[in-house]
């Protein structure tokens, strides 16, 4: 048994750079801990000549990622590219494909082909770790597969988007527009190069989509993920969800129930005083509830050099000290295909609409509301100066299928002006 681990990396952004710095940093303590010595053999990115303020003299230099993958020297394959197909997914084949295992932060790239992958991986007798994937620095994988692992989990929630949640915080302490603070958030880098990513949800919907796997045995099903973007959210609504104790969050809830898997990316309204209400800034927070253990928060850094570093190392470090799991925690072929729902649980909606202001509006969206089931137990119509009228209405728990329903039969009252937002009330 070699008293060294190799490793390869593909990508060197933010992260790769903070692993060279980690190992730079750390190599002595990293081998007393592991008792292997980790080092760097072969990097690759797609410019040679940038200056990213490490020296890569000592390193071998390969172009083509998927060469990377298969060199000789390299026992880990740490892949810190991204993109869910193209060179991420043939590297990562062809790195499993030659027995070697697999550490990436990856998300797009699991969230897709998470099944196929860890099929693949264990056919060979390789392993894929994906800590970094994840809620950056926040050793979510772990908790879920190792030290919770005696747990039947009832739901696994959480803030997995820093630059969303920054955006929604910095709205309501600045008392700025979507728009403004969009800007502003691409101005600090915060975006992803494409900001629907962020945005739209979607890149949280990636991480739920692996923490539901792990959490319910499920394989990866990310078409599944019900997803909305925080685009439609304005300023009034998060004075009015203040107003009544509740802050906005993008959060993703993932659930077991009797009729299927729940998994959900949505802004919802969240106790202000809970854990996930004081969330502020770029920070990420997922809460997970097992029957044995019952609540566990985690919270930290989502992003960033060395957090999302962090997470690589700690995954190279189990594979140096010989810890071996599952992709998803147990067996890939002992995953089972869930069935896709939406969550049979009811629960308070906040409704927020344009109204024409004229007779018989209001009462045309209480009827409406009414004819779906749903109750009204808040309702209010702000002062206005034109002929439009904002009104925000609370409702009685109801279902997401009975909500819909009333959502959508609004614009045919003929009253409604633009699409309605309506934001799930979570209990947390
Ligand atoms: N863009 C993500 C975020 C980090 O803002 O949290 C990468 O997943």
């Amino acid at each position: 048994m070699s008293d060294t681990l190799r490793m390869g990396i593909a990508g060197l952004g933010t992260v790769g750079v903070g692993v060279i710095k980690i190992i730079e940093a750390h190599g002595a303590r990293l081998e007393a801990r592991t008792g292997k010595k980790l080092v760097i053999t072969a990097v690759s990115a797609r410019n040679r000549d940038k200056d990213r303020g490490v020296d890569l003299a000592g390193y071998a230099w390969e172009d083509d990622p998927v060469s990377l993958a298969q060199r000789d020297d390299v026992d880990v394959y740490v892949e810190l590219m991204g993109g869910s197909d193209g060179p991420a997914k043939a590297s990562t084949e062809a790195a499993l494909n030659a027995v070697k295992d697999v550490v990436t932060a990856n998300k797009a790239m699991l969230a897709h082909h998470g099944q196929a992958l860890a099929e693949l991986a264990e056919s060979k007798g390789a392993v894929i770790r994906f800590e970094a994937a994840v809620a950056g620095g926040i050793p979510v994988i772990k908790a879920l597969t190792e030290g919770l692992a005696a747990n039947e989990f009832s739901r696994v929630m959480g803030v997995m988007n820093g630059t969303c949640n920054y955006i929604l915080t910095r709205m309501e302490n600045a008392g700025l527009p979507y728009e403004e603070v969009f800007k502003e958030a691409d101005a600090l880098g915060f975006l992803e190069a494409d900001p629907n990513l962020d945005v739209g949800g979607i890149d949280a919907g990636h991480k739920l989509s692996l923490l539901s796997s792990i959490a319910f045995g499920t394989k990866v099903d990310f078409d599944s993920v019900y997803l909305e973007g925080i685009n439609r959210i304005k300023i009034e609504d998060i004075h009015h969800a203040a107003e009544m104790g509740y802050r906005i969050k993008l959060l993703g809830t993932a659930k077991m129930t009797t009729d299927g898997l729940s998994q959900s990316m949505a802004p919802c309204l969240v106790p202000a005083n809970s854990p996930l209400g004081q969330l502020d800034g770029g920070t990420n927070m997922i809460v997970v509830e097992g029957d044995s253990v019952g609540q566990i928060v985690l919270r930290g850094a989502g992003a960033g050099e060395g957090p999302t570093a962090s997470a690589v190392m700690g995954d190279v470090c189990d594979i140096a000290r010989g810890f071996r799991i599952s992709t998803f925690g147990q067996p890939a072929s002992s995953l089972s295909q869930a069935r896709s729902t939406m969550s049979t649980a009811a629960t308070p909606y906040y409704i927020r609409m344009d109204l024409h202001d004229m007779p018989g509006a209001l009462a045309a969206v209480a009827s409406a509301l009414g004819d779906a089931g749903v109750s009204i137990d808040r309702m209010s119509q702000s002062r206005h100066d034109d002929n439009i009228a904002p009104v925000l209405i609370v409702t009685h728990a109801c279902t997401w299928d009975a909500l819909s329903q009333a959502v959508d039969s609004l614009p045919q009252t003929g009253f409604v002006n633009g699409q309605p937002v309506a934001l799930r009330i979570e209990d947390v």
